[in-house]
């Protein structure tokens, strides 16, 4: 049986330019979809835009648009950097989409069929930026907590979805399934507001304003966008591509985490649908003072200036090596650049030029595996990187394999090569043991580091493998001049 890997982001909100915490979360998702291409699991990753919202209609009128003409020019921006991080996304969905509605209107009709959905009036306090109602245990002082902004009333008549009656069932299935929320803290957080706060109904529906998924049967009103914009985790897979749901890993920033392991999981419930896997909620990426980037401190970075500026595989392995995967992290040019310079540079770059520049001046280029002692192995390394992915911990896994690329050096160090040039038959088996050592981890890095481990392995003449398929002693390499992978960046 083909094992399947569905792995998908947060859809954005194009109503800005994209910024660091798009970035961050999509390389974050890149290297889960690559390692399990890497472990041959059939896999597709889903990223998008999320386009219905009324402050899409808003920031179009700021800027003096038409909604749809603003939308889709936005829109570009955000796949323009999915392109330039290398991100290896299978689709695109965006919610303005047919194929989208179609799907969310079926799921609405559904719902309403069951007797899950019923017209009423909502009073509550709204904050736009969030598009979501807080209760006043939520936003005691009336402000959003995510925004620090005054919250508006607004009282509406509208449509409901019966969100009370999951009350139970909710927090019995989060307690069936703890590693449903990942890491443990943020489990613990739904678990504990869960057991605090009973569900009220939700409201689904806003008034018409020509923008949006219409309610079927009412087009008084659209769909509330968080109602359709987590449909669009389901409503992206074509009927051939159903095989991929239920969904093996949401991966989202704790802002929007009540959505996810609340909201969607219920809908899903209400209607008979297998539930995703895994809510993975990685870390805030916060402006190297700590506090929250933002324009009005002026203290963003914005991630296209970064790859602008730096090699695009650079700032993958410092977002994903140094910032943890389990909480906020400050991020830090300087910091990017040591790594640069220390880690790419220094461990692995001029790993891969001493050891093939000095084969190249002792020893035949074409070197035969045949009879050499195996002295590096990476069989536990590779089966404890599957473990620390599999916990959602992809910075540690990075650690492990950097443990790895450093026992090659340390290798290289006390076998000494550089004194065996004169005898090719004690040099060749050295030499072998450490090309052997860059394939697999060079294979192993390509979850990460797409272009890197693609590069490293050009000077050795064979390509990515999955660890399981490099045979020690098997692989002939055929050995040409590097080029250096990562060049000094003067700080
Ligand atoms: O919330 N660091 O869209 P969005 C890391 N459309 N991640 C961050 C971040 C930061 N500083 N700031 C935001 C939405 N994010 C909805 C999602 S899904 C059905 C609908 C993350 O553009 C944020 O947590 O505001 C979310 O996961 C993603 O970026 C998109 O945020």
């Amino acid at each position: 049986m083909t094992n399947r890997f569905y792995v998908t982001t947060a859809i954005d909100y194009p109503n800005g330019t994209p910024h660091m915490g798009h970035a961050y979360e999509k390389i974050v998702a890149d290297a889960y979809a690559r390692w399990n291409r890497l472990l041959k699991n059939e896999t597709h990753y889903l990223t998008g835009t999320d386009e219905n919202g009324q402050k899409l209609i808003e920031s179009a009128q700021a800027a003096g648009k038409e909604t749809a003409a603003f939308v889709d020019e936005q829109v570009l921006k955000f796949k323009e950097l999915i392109s330039k991080l290398e991100i290896s996304n299978t689709d695109f969905i965006r919610t303005t989409e047919k194929r989208h509605a179609d799907v969310c209107q079926d799921f609405w009709t559904r719902l309403q069929d069951k007797g899950q959905v019923y017209a009423g009036k909502y009073s509550g306090m709204y904050c736009m930026g969030c598009e979501s109602f807080y209760t006043e245990l939520q936003a005691p002082d009336g402000n959003c907590p995510e925004h620090h902004k005054p919250l508006q009333k607004k009282e509406e008549e509208g449509y409901f979805f019966k969100l009370s009656e999951y009350s139970d069932w909710i927090i019995e299935h989060l307690k069936a399934n703890p590693t449903f929320v990942t890491p443990r803290g943020k489990y613990n957080e739904i678990l504990s507001r869960l057991e605090s706060e009973p569900l009220r109904d939700l409201a689904i529906s806003r008034p018409n304003q020509g923008w949006g998924v219409e309610v079927p049967g009412d087009n008084n009103f659209v769909m509330y966008t968080w109602f359709d914009a987590l449909i669009n985790y389901y409503s992206a897979l074509s009927p051939e591509q159903k095989e991929f749901w239920p969904a093996d890993m949401h991966v989202i920033g704790k802002d929007i985490l009540w959505f996810h392991a609340v909201i969607w999981p219920c809908m899903l419930k209400a209607l008979d649908i297998p539930l995703p896997k895994k809510v993975y909620v990685h870390g805030m990426i916060l402006a190297e003072d700590g506090k929250k980037m933002s324009k009005s401190l002026g203290n963003g970075v914005d991630p296209m200036d970064m790859i602008a500026k730096y090699p695009v595989d650079s700032f993958r392995y410092y977002l994903l090596r140094s910032i943890s995967a389990l909480s906020d992290g400050a991020f830090s040019e300087k910091d990017l650049i040591q790594k640069h310079n220390s880690e790419l540079g220094n461990d692995f770059g001029n790993l891969i030029m001493r050891v093939v520049k000095l084969s190249l001046k002792a020893i035949d280029p074409k070197i035969s595996g045949t009879g050499v002692t195996q002295e590096l192995n990476f069989d536990e390394t590779y089966s404890k990187m599957k473990e620390l992915m599999e916990a959602c911990e992809h910075n540690k896994a990075l650690d492990v394999l950097w443990e790895s690329v450093n026992s090659i050096n340390q290798y290289v160090n006390d076998k000494e090569p550089w004194k065996l040039k004169e005898d090719p038959v004690a040099l060749t088996p050295v030499i072998y043991n450490c090309l052997y050592g860059i394939h697999a981890t060079s294979s192993l890095l390509s979850a990460f580091l797409p272009e890197t481990s693609k590069n490293a392995l050009v000077p050795l003449s064979v390509e990515v493998q999955s660890f399981e398929d490099i045979k020690f002693g098997e692989v002939e390499y055929n050995l040409l001049m590097p080029e250096p992978l990562f060049p000094k960046i003067d700080k």
